[in-house]
């Protein structure tokens, strides 16, 4: 039998309505499958509908058309628990780790919070949370550290332990190493790099840097205006892009 993609994104799309101003279509009929194990590049310019994406699929935003399935099950129109239960597979990372927690709670709490969600008790919560920030390279004494006491590099580190405590299938990030410098960006992509192999996790990559998704992903999506305008293999489309914005979108990196 073939494999079914864990995430498949059927003619989404997002329109802005505002009183006054004519609607923008910020997501414009787009469509992609995502495969379990792979890491998919997301990119284009700063307005081009990333972001949006990423907010249709997870729910943070309401799509004005189409359908999201999960494992082949159609989740557009889930609610309640039904809902919570189908959104434990798939986690966010943000591009400001800030935004990830509360800055009135420890890193612990947020980190903790959907486990104890799920029904976990206080001494479970408190070992899953240590060997989480274990795993994602920090002490588990930060579980006690408020947000604005660690740095943005571990800061984004915790915010993955947080992502990844309820064991989702997929990860979408956005721009999540984008607000890093150079090195600690290094070291959180082979984390996230790490955590894919050993968790067999999927994950959609948004980000603006082309050199890092052709490092990082197996394939990857061009954006522009709100529309998928080339696909593929990040070699093959930096070497041969196909598409007139692709190409510009290039040289102006390189
Ligand atoms: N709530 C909103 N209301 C109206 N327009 C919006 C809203 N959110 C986003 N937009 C518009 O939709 C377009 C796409 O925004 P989006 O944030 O998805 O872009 P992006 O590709 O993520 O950009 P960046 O690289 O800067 O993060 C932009 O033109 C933006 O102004
Ligand atoms: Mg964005």
């Amino acid at each position: 039998m073939p494999m079914q993609p864990i995430l498949k994104v059927e003619n989404l799309t997002k329109v802005f309505k505002s009183n006054g101003r004519p609607d923008f279509t910020a997501v414009d009929h787009i469509g992609f499958e995502l495969m379990p194990g792979e890491c998919l590049g997301l990119i284009g310019e700063s307005g081009s509908g990333k972001s949006t994406v990423a907010n249709l699929i997870t729910r943070l935003t309401d799509m004005s058309e189409g359908r999201v399935l999960l494992d082949g099950r159609d989740i557009t129109r889930l609610s309640g628990s039904a809902l919570r239960e189908a959104y434990r597979q798939m986690q966010m990372v943000f591009q400001t780790p800030t935004e990830s927690f509360d800055p009135r709670h420890t890193l612990g709490d947020g980190i903790g919070e959907s486990l104890r969600n799920f029904g976990a008790c206080r001494a479970e919560v408190k070992k899953r949370v240590a060997a989480l920030l274990t795993q994602c390279g920090l002490p588990a004494e930060f579980a006690d550290r408020y947000p604005h006491q660690v740095s943005g590099g571990q800061c984004q580190r915790a915010a993955i332990a947080r992502a990844i405590a309820i064991e989702p299938r997929l990860l979408i990030c956005d721009e999540a190493t984008s607000a890093l410098d150079v090195t600690i960006q290094k070291e959180v992509i082979a984390l996230l790099g790490r955590l894919r192999e050993a968790m067999h996790l999927s994950i959609l990559f948004i980000c603006h840097d082309i050199a890092l998704v052709q490092q990082f992903c197996d394939r990857v999506m061009v954006m522009y205006k709100g529309k998928i305008v080339e696909e593929g293999v990040p070699d093959e489309v930096i070497r041969n892009p196909k598409n007139d914005y692709t190409k510009r979108l290039i040289e102006s990196i390189l």
